[in-house]
């Protein structure tokens, strides 16, 4: 197994036990991009699916974060799992999914969350909630009777981790930091003082 493979395995079973422990949102991250001036944004984001080539989220591609990740295509990801005490960080770069894959999590949509994602412009000012729920009103509409087309203002994004480390609460603070990063090639194992 390599060392990407074993970190990735370790993240999978921390959402498991997540998962096992009623956890409303086990995959629910904190999810930091930079803009073009290099100010970081920070902003909870749901991971869709974990594998060796990374992170996959869903949103707007023309939101904030999603102009970030025109200017500066990197994010950092933060997940604490609170009961058991640990987090994961994942740090690398970041590029969109292909429209087939976009295509087939879309198809797995609630259909009153595809409506949501034509009505919501998001992260642009909304200055009467009315607007919002009128904007709902007029794509049921327009989409009765059919299945409703991914719009392409909606898709997902890949972290591709260069970066990975977990964190493990010991007593007296003598916590356990273990980072896998990638270093001229070759993924490497090291321990970090708390
Ligand atoms: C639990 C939770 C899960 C969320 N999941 C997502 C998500 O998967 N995709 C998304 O675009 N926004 C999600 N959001 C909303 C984001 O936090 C954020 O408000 C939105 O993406 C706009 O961010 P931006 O203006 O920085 O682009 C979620 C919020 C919460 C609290």
């Amino acid at each position: 197994m390599t060392l990407l493979q074993e970190a990735i395995d370790r993240i999978e079973v921390l959402v498991e036990q997540a998962r096992n422990s009623q956890l409303r949102e086990p995959m629910a991250s904190s999810f930091a991009t930079v803009d073009e001036q290099g100010r970081p944004s920070v902003r909870t984001l749901l991971l869709k699916k974990v594998d060796e080539r990374g992170l996959v989220f869903f949103t707007n591609v023309h939101s904030r974060k999603g102009h970030h990740l025109d200017a500066n295509p990197f994010a950092a990801v933060c997940v604490y799992y609170q009961e058991a005490h640990q987090q994961f960080q994942v740090e690398g770069p970041v590029e969109p999914i292909t429209d087939d894959e976009a295509d087939a999590y879309w198809q797995t949509r609630p259909r009153a969350s595809q409506i949501g994602a034509y009505a919501s412009h998001q992260s642009e000012v909304l200055t009467d909630r009315t607007l919002l729920q009128a904007r709902v009103s007029k794509y049921e509409e327009q989409f009765t009777g059919m299945d409703i087309p991914r719009p392409p203002h909606w898709s997902g994004y890949r972290v591709i981790p260069e970066r990975i480390e977990f964190w493990a609460g010991h007593p007296d603070r003598l916590n356990q930091r273990e980072l896998y990063i990638l270093k001229d090639g070759q993924w490497i194992k090291e321990l970090l003082y708390p």
